[in-house]
């Protein structure tokens, strides 16, 4: 009974233990595709998103990720009006209709419109009257307007270009260019005012050509919630987030399960379910109608479950796993956590995965939430595990250990990552990455990666060859830093 557990034991891999094989190709990589799913319903222009921890994943990595072709995942180690208030913030950003509008009557006096303008920043007034459309206040209305006793009426525009509800963004972008104008009210059939469009927004909308963004242009985001926080997961429907993010230590657990059950009965839109590292917990997860796995028991750079509760699994081992069963039902697979450089995403996606999780390897970047440091003159920001003591005692005690009202069991530890910059810099060095080891092995996109790339056993010999050796490195390189 003892002895048998150990007589046909598998042996599990991960990043370190393995590489791939590179073959004969004609797959340049700057011409290889790196869109792929993050879930049943969401592309992605890249396989890259951001973890949901608290400092990683807030309003600035959000934005920063969706516009890159990837997604933010906010964390929920806050309130619900707090995590609904920057799911609320990502959606308002880049929106093509804007529909949350202020709006003045045509006897509201100018000085009051004025001040509307001047407070809340914005350019142009829609005026209405009866619930319809009748004028425009812009900025070049008032231009000249030098405080008298004025009301709207006496200074508006009064013959406004207006756009239909479902007019196409090219249709838009033309009639604002032939009228010159700046702004265009959008109207229903019976002149009531439903939205605006500005040409600002539509200016930002070419800078980010790849953006991950939704029907009316809004840019996607996700967001976490626990097993049991349905009152969560409704907020947030509501608030427009894009994916929801069921976020637990192991999902594999007859009462997670059935807050899973609970929650996708709730819900419309995507939900991915996680964490797991067996291909029992995809099939039975993927039986509760989930549209994403995510996958990682104790891989993460922060991670102390391994060493604390003695269980988890080597992360490419749990991620083919999952995969294996995924793939039957085309559900997407989340690599979560272990990833130190870009080789270790094209290993996750050569192992089954079809995006990534990323949290150590963004959390030391300007858009990433954790405090600026100091270290003996360096610049770091603070990383922490969600199971760290810190994180626990601000709030999140649900995911890991808890004893007894005040005693925790942490499963992850407070850290430091060294000061990256933008992380966009940081996606670029990623993405070449991904692009170079697709070359090497004759992929020219992420399912021929994930379905067609060998990979080979390497030994500690291997593994000490494979990274730089008998020199010292002189200078930081932008994808390998000097340790
Ligand atoms: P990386 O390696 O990208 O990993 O920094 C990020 C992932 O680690 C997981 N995570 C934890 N796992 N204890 C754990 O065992 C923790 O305290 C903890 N906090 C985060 C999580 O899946 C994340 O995406």
């Amino acid at each position: 009974m003892f002895i048998e557990k150990f007589e046909y034991i598998k042996t599990g891999l991960t990043f370190d233990d393995v590489l791939l094989i590179p073959s004969r190709t004609n797959v340049d990589p700057k011409d290889t595709h790196v869109s792929s799913s993050v879930s049943r319903h969401i592309k992605l222009k890249i396989p890259i998103v951001s973890s949901p921890m608290d400092t990683v994943t807030e309003d600035a990595m959000a934005i920063a990720m969706a516009r890159m072709g990837g997604l933010g995942i906010v964390h929920r180690n806050l309130t619900v009006e707090e995590q609904v208030a920057i799911v609320r913030k990502v959606k308002k950003e880049e929106s093509i209709i804007i529909r949350d509008l202020y709006t003045v009557s045509p006897d509201t006096p100018i000085k009051d419109a004025q001040k509307i303008i001047l407070d809340k920043k914005i350019t142009g007034l829609p005026v209405i009257m009866e619930g319809k459309l009748v004028g425009i206040l812009t900025s070049r209305d008032i231009r000249f307007y030098k405080g008298e006793n004025l009301a709207v009426k006496d200074l508006m525009t009064k013959e406004v270009v207006t756009g239909s509800e479902n007019i196409k963004i090219s249709e838009a972008i033309k009639i604002l260019h032939d009228n010159r104008i700046e702004k265009l009210p959008i109207v229903d059939s019976q002149n009531r005012l439903v939205g605006l469009i500005t040409a600002s927004d539509i200016e930002k909308r070419e800078t980010y050509p790849d953006a991950t963004r939704d029907k009316e242009g809004r840019l996607k985001v996700g967001a976490a919630v626990g097993p049991f926080d349905i009152s969560r997961a409704e907020m947030l429907e509501k608030s427009g987030v894009d994916l929801l993010v069921i976020d637990t230590a192991h999902a594999h657990n007859e009462k997670v399960m059935g807050g899973i059950k609970e929650i996708r009965k709730k819900l419309d839109i995507d939900i991915i379910a996680g964490n797991i590292a067996t291909k029992e917990s995809a099939e039975d997860i993927i039986a509760l109608e989930v549209d994403g796995l995510r996958v990682g028991i104790g891989p993460g750079s922060i991670c102390t479950t391994r060493i604390i509760a003695g269980a988890g699994m080597p992360q490419l081992e749990a991620i083919s796993q999952a995969a294996e069963i995924a793939e039957k039902q085309q559900i997407p697979v989340i690599a979560d956590g272990g990833i130190r450089y870009s080789g270790d995403i094209v290993k996750a996606i050569a192992a089954g995965a079809n995006v990534v999780m990323l949290g150590s390897l963004l959390a030391g970047t300007d858009e990433a939430p954790g405090e600026e440091l100091f270290i003996e003159g360096k610049k770091f920001k603070s990383y922490r595990g969600m199971g760290s003591l810190g994180a626990i005692q601000k709030g999140l005690s649900d995911r890991y250990g808890k004893i007894g009202s005040t005693k925790f069991v942490p499963e992850g530890v407070e850290a430091a990552i060294p000061y990256k910059g933008k992380v966009k810099d940081t996606i670029l060095q990623l993405i070449g990455g991904v692009r170079s080891g697709m070359g090497y092995v004759g992929a020219k996109d992420i399912d021929s990666l994930r379905k067609n790339a060998r990979f080979i056993r390497i030994t500690q010999s291997g593994l000490i060859e494979s990274h730089p050796h008998n020199v010292t490195i002189i200078s930081d390189s932008p994808n390998y830093p000097v340790k």
